[in-house]
């Protein structure tokens, strides 16, 4: 059976001290999760919190890392460097990178196989904007991601794939899918996957939803068969409303 998760995305937000304070609660806190937890946090903060959550149910990734393996690209953090920190996942594709950092589905190509290449687990999100919602065009849209950077996967490197989609509109926006809309795309997805994959592969396969989930909205959510869990943005930064939301998974 595939593994239930909730995972946070903390974006840009708190300092290496907010964060550490904000990791030891969650330790403190999270003893028995009945589902895998994790925290996506800055780069700065990957080493330190992930030391300190060692040894606890609670895993760390990253929100980003580079196209490229290694060399002259000032500023950029590679996916072996990453890895090297004791973070075990990161997250890839976000919509966020896509529209401020121009990642693009061959960019982000690249980047799922690095991450890969150096044992890491890629959360990797996919989501459609409003206005191709209002057209209905979400299914085509998350299908294009989905072939564009990771449908050339070996089935192999496809065990270490966790999707998560996240429509656009509903991020930071407090406009959440209905349970009715993620289920349906969810499945879809799962029913892509089946086809690249096989159907064993995809009801291995944990998915995601991202968008404006919370603690009043997450027990409905997690009740369609099709959604194994929730990435959570604004949420994840108060502990007592990540803590709910895994309690609710
Ligand atoms: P919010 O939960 O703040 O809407 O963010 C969702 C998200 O983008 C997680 O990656």
């Amino acid at each position: 059976m595939r593994t239930k998760m909730v995972a946070g995305n903390w974006k840009m937000n708190k300092t290496l001290q907010e964060g550490v304070e904000l990791a030891a609660q969650l330790k403190n806190d999270v003893k028995n999760p009945k589902c895998a937890v994790v925290i996506g946090t800055p780069f700065i903060h990957l080493a330190t919190v992930a030391e300190l959550v060692k040894g606890s149910p609670i895993k760390v990734a990253a929100e980003n890392c580079a196209d490229k393996d290694k060399g002259a690209y000032t500023g950029e953090v590679s996916a072996a460097m990453v890895a090297s920190t004791g973070a075990e996942y990161c997250i890839l594709g976000h919509s966020e990178r896509r529209a401020y950092y121009h990642e693009d589905y061959e960019i982000l190509k690249n980047k799922v196989e690095l991450a890969l290449a150096n044992g890491l687990k890629v959360i990797f999100c996919i989501g459609e904007v409003k206005e191709e919602r209002l057209e209905n065009k979400q299914n085509e849209v998350v299908k294009a991601q989905l072939e564009g950077s990771v449908f050339h996967l070996t089935a192999e490197q496809w065990a270490n794939i966790t999707l998560a989609y996240e429509p656009v509109w509903a991020i930071g926006t407090g406009l959440t899918a209905t349970p009715e809309q993620a289920q349906e795309i969810h499945a879809f997805i799962r029913g892509l996957v089946a086809e690249k994959y096989g159907k064993q592969a995809a009801d291995d396969t944990t998915i995601l939803y991202g968008g404006s989930c919370n603690e009043k909205n997450a027990a409905e959510l997690f009740a369609c068969p099709d959604i194994d869990g929730g990435l959570i943005g604004g949420a994840s930064l108060v502990p007592e409303k990540f803590e709910a939301i895994i309690a609710a998974r």
